[in-house]
Formats: C-alpha cells, sequence, structure tokens
C-alpha cells in the first residue's frame, strides 16, 4: 500500500428518522496508522454513522471533515474518490468473476464517472482490452491478493467460495483502491475463529501502512484484539470512549452489553 493516510473525523453528527434519533450529536475520529473502533450493541446506531460518514446517509446535523476539508456536502462516490474506502454489511461480489478480477473491478474505483462506466471499462480489461495502467493494477491486486492469504482461490469464480472467504474479497477490493481511510462494518459477521484471526492480522497490518480504519462492530472480541481507540455507543449517543482495556471496564459500556446479552439469551 502506497497511499498515505489521512485523518476522518465526525464532528456532533446528529441523525434522524421520524421520531427516533439514531444518531446524536456523536464525535468520532480515526487518525491515520491507527485502528479506531466503534463499538455498540444492536440499534446503537453504529451503521447510521457509518453511513453518515461514506455519505450514503446525510446527518441532521454535523460535519464530516477528512483531513482539512470539510466533506459534508459530497456523494459517496466524491468521498471514495478521496480515499475512503469501504467494505459493504451484504456482500456485493460478482459472482461468475474470478476472485482475481473482483479485486480488478477495484482497482478501477478511484476514477473519476459513474457506477457503469466504471466496469464497462473493467469489463473491457477482462475481454482483453487494454486497460488504463494494467500493470500497476495487477500489481495491486496480486500484492492484495497475498495480503489476504487468498492467492490459492484467485481463479475461482466468487460465486463459488464461502462467506468467509468472501468477506476478504470484499475486504480485498476495497484495499485495491488504496484507501486513505478504510471503513469496515461489521466484517467479522460470518467469518469462522481462524478467518477472524486473519482478518485482525490484516487490519493490523492496513493500518501499519498508515491507513486509518475504522472498525464498526459489535463483537467486543474482535475489537480489542486489534483496535487503538474505541469508541462505545448506546441508544445513539456516545457513552464512552478511550483505550480498549478502560473503555470495556467501563461501567455504561458494560450496563449497555449486559442489557442486550440479557435480552438475547
Ligand atoms: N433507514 C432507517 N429508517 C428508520 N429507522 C432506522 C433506519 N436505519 C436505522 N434505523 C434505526 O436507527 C437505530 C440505529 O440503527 P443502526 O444504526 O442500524 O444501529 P446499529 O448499526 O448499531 O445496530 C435503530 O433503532 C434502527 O431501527
Ligand atoms: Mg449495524
Amino acid at each position: 500500500m502506497t497511499t498515505a493516510g489521512a485523518r476522518l473525523e465526525g464532528i456532533g453528527i446528529t441523525r434522524r428518522y421520524g421520531g427516533l434519533t439514531a444518531v446524536d450529536d456523536v464525535s468520532v475520529v480515526a487518525e491515520p496508522g491507527r485502528v479506531t473502533a466503534l463499538i455498540g450493541p444492536n440499534g446503537a446506531g453504529k451503521t447510521t454513522l457509518f453511513q453518515c460518514l461514506t455519505g450514503a446517509e446525510r446527518p441532521d446535523a454535523g460535519r464530516v471533515v477528512l483531513d482539512d476539508r470539510d466533506i459534508t456536502a459530497l456523494s459517496p462516490d466524491a468521498r471514495a474518490r478521496l480515499g475512503i474506502g469501504r467494505t459493504f454489511q451484504r456482500l456485493a461480489v460478482f459472482p461468475t468473476m474470478t476472485v482475481a478480477d473482483n479485486l480488478g473491478v477495484g482497482a478501477e474505483n478511484r476514477e473519476p464517472g459513474n457506477g457503469l462506466v466504471r466496469n464497462g471499462k473493467s469489463l473491457l480489461g477482462i475481454f482483453g482490452f487494454p486497460m488504463v495502467d494494467t500493470a500497476r493494477h495487477q500489481r495491486k491486486v496480486d500484492e492484495t491478493l497475498t495480503l489476504l492469504r487468498l492467492d490459492g482461490v484467485r481463479d475461482m469464480p466468487a460465486g463459488a467460495l464461502p462467506t468467509g472467504t468472501l468477506r476478504l474479497v470484499e475486504l480485498g477490493r476495497a484495499l485495491c483502491n488504496d484507501p486513505s481511510v478504510l471503513l469496515l462494518d461489521e466484517p467479522a459477521s460470518g467469518l469462522d475463529t481462524n478467518e477472524t484471526d486473519n482478518l485482525q492480522h490484516v487490519i493490523r497490518q492496513v493500518a501499519a501502512s498508515g491507513v486509518a480504519v475504522l472498525l464498526v462492530e459489535h463483537d467486543v472480541d474482535l475489537v480489542f484484539g486489534v483496535a487503538d481507540m474505541v469508541y462505545a455507543m448506546a441508544e445513539g449517543r456516545l457513552i464512552a470512549s478511550g483505550r480498549p482495556d478502560d473503555v470495556r471496564a467501563h461501567p455504561a459500556v458494560q450496563a449497555a452489553y449486559l442489557d442486550v446479552t440479557a435480552a438475547e439469551r
């Protein structure tokens, strides 16, 4: 990974749905070179905040700032071109394309243009027409496949692979864009223990390369193994923030999780 990281900040973000305040005046910062985690029980408002940061949702109040630039009004595509990468909680791989080609699509996404144009260009590449900077893209794809330990399945059609592997493919596509900020919403869902360990390792390596990683997760264990900084939300509000051990021990965090665990069991 060659792109330097950037700092992503949400300042006083509020998002309402009718009478419900899903996110209530929450501020978070994801620093370059760090893994920042956003935790909280289901319904806490994590995904809503995530969507405000990616641009999929407009906050009712607050600002989103990338380094020194206010990006609150920018579309998701414009944010992606500025280096904000993300994965989708619902997998969005192309099932008939190989793993390597799925990553190759990602290597196009920083270029201007709408989705159709981008996909059209990628398809031209697949069918053997020259693409811009093909060698560089291919190198990026190869590097990323190795980082994710996907070399063994690089020529398999993505549709034939289990969910755990597809989550890595999806992550690989985001990494091929050379993001300066990487936002992951529950990337471990559907992964087994080995796959989760591998994911933790990858997340650490991505952060070590300078990227600001923001990890949204309700699985507390995954977060505490990998995060430098943790924000905890419950019922739309920030209830604690700081180093993982301090946040884990925080009474409000314990209470929020105990309530939910009791309700789930
Ligand atoms: N599009 C929406 N319309 C109405 N309510 C929503 C919408 N998205 C989320 N919510 C509500 O906002 C709250 C926070 O949801 P969400 O951000 O998905 O939480 P989390 O990701 O922490 O589980 C929940 O009560 C949820 O039902
Ligand atoms: Mg969510």
